[in-house]
């Protein structure tokens, strides 16, 4: 899922408003568009983590980790990717590549994405780029 979010609600300290705490449920993420920049935001179950969408193997949409297949009745997986609240990872839904939720590394590689500022106040998700 994905949606475009640029406004900082009159806040004084960076953070962005992008959801309600309700509108992203437990081991899913929701991508967002926070003032230009292309954000995942996944509920891990002991909290929100806010990294880049883009993978950095070949640009997959992070957001989109563990969502149905359109091909699932041909394949032997329903879903492709997902969340790992044990490890705070997100594997990749294109080549399973796994994502550090709070470093946003990929140890196999080495290569790192861009994790950010977040938190839940009220209610609300926010994002600080
Ligand atoms: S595009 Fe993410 S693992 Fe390949």
């Amino acid at each position: 899922m994905s949606r475009e979010n640029s406004s900082t609600d009159g806040r004084d300290d960076g953070f962005t408003r992008v959801a309600s705490a309700a509108e992203i449920p437990e081991g899913e993420g929701v991508g967002f568009d926070v003032g230009g920049i292309e954000v995942a935001v996944f509920n891990a179950g002991d909290g929100f983590h806010a990294i880049s969408n883009r993978c950095a193997h070949q640009g997959a949409p992070l957001c989109k980790a563990g969502e149905e297949k359109i091909n699932a009745e041909d394949t032997w997986t329903g879903t492709r990717g997902g969340v790992d609240a044990e490890s705070k990872t997100v594997s990749c839904p294109w080549h399973l590549w796994s994502w550090d939720l709070e470093t946003g590394e990929h140890e196999a590689s080495g290569k790192r994405i861009g994790t950010f500022d977040c938190k839940v106040e009220d209610g609300d998700v926010l994002v600080r780029i």
